[in-house]
């Protein structure tokens, strides 16, 4: 029999890079006691414009050696193109450890929006995905989809090249059509990608203070702490939880980029 899992051990939250940390910030806020291994798989991202086999074989590395040789007690996969095409399989492979994946946030989308008309901003992968498909396919009623790939806005993001970050923004914004609340118009955007999450001023300067903007921060977070208090390993204070970053590619660039976008103690 395998060891149980204790509380203490660590969560671990993976993403191609540093967009699943838009992830972790909401994590670490609700869950300020946990201790968390971030893992960005720069060396080989982005993710978003490779083969489904490629994603999945990635997401099974990293998970397999967090789960196995580094111990943690849950996983949350803070990307949405893994999340799309390799949660199903690591769900298999390790019944035993909970899994937390991201989704783009059509139902509450759908559900807010008066003009039932959104705009997904997601990867050519999650678009194109199965799961995508059956998911806006559960989505009853009258809310049309407008879905547009963001090819190279993952990258720009990751390398913070704020340039062509903003024109990337700029053209995929217009791609969609007229945004605003009359009908229609697009009155809500879906953050489709955790890279888009550290484009918010672009998105909200281009769409205008009336469309809303969704992602999935909190709700991830908050599906984390209900999955840790029923499998009883949710871990209470004094203690502030620390952060171990880890990197297939430049340990320093997810470095600075976690001192830029985390609030709380520095990592280590
Ligand atoms: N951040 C990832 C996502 O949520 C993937 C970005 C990429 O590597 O293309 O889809």
């Amino acid at each position: 029999m395998p060891e149980p899992v204790s509380a203490d051990a660590p969560i671990g939250v993976f993403d191609s890079g540093i967009g699943g940390l838009s992830i972790l910030r909401a994590l670490r806020h609700t869950l300020p006691h946990e201790d968390f291994i971030y893992v960005a798989d720069t060396g080989h991202a982005p993710y978003g414009e490779r083969s489904e086999d490629f994603v999945q074989a990635r997401a099974e590395h990293i998970a397999q050696d967090l789960i196995e040789h580094q111990g943690i007690k849950l996983l949350v996969v803070a990307c949405n193109t893994a999340t799309a095409v390799a949660i199903q399989a690591l769900r298999a492979r390790w019944p035993q450890c909970p899994i937390v994946g991201v989704e783009p946030a059509l139902k509450p989308a759908a559900a807010s929006s008066h003009t039932h008309r959104v705009g997904v901003l997601a990867t050519r992968g999650t678009l194109a995905s199965e799961k995508f498909a059956q998911l806006q396919v559960s989505i009853a009623g009258a809310t049309e989809f407008v879905l547009q790939p963001c090819d190279g806005l993952a990258a720009a993001i990751e390398d913070a090249d704020s340039a062509r970050t903003t024109d990337l923004c700029e053209r995929y914004v217009h791609a969609l059509g007229p945004l605003g609340t009359q009908a229609g118009q697009i009155d809500t955007l879906v953050l489709g990608c955790t890279h888009y999450a550290f484009a918010t001023d672009d998105f909200v300067r281009l769409a205008g203070p009336q469309v809303r903007i969704l992602e999935t921060g909190e709700p991830v977070a908050r599906r984390t702490r209900q999955l840790l208090q029923e499998a009883q390993r949710l871990r209470s204070g004094p203690q502030a939880g620390r952060l171990t970053l880890q990197s297939s590619g430049d340990l320093p660039t997810l470095q600075a980029a976690a001192q830029r976008w985390l609030d709380g103690p520095p990592a280590a």
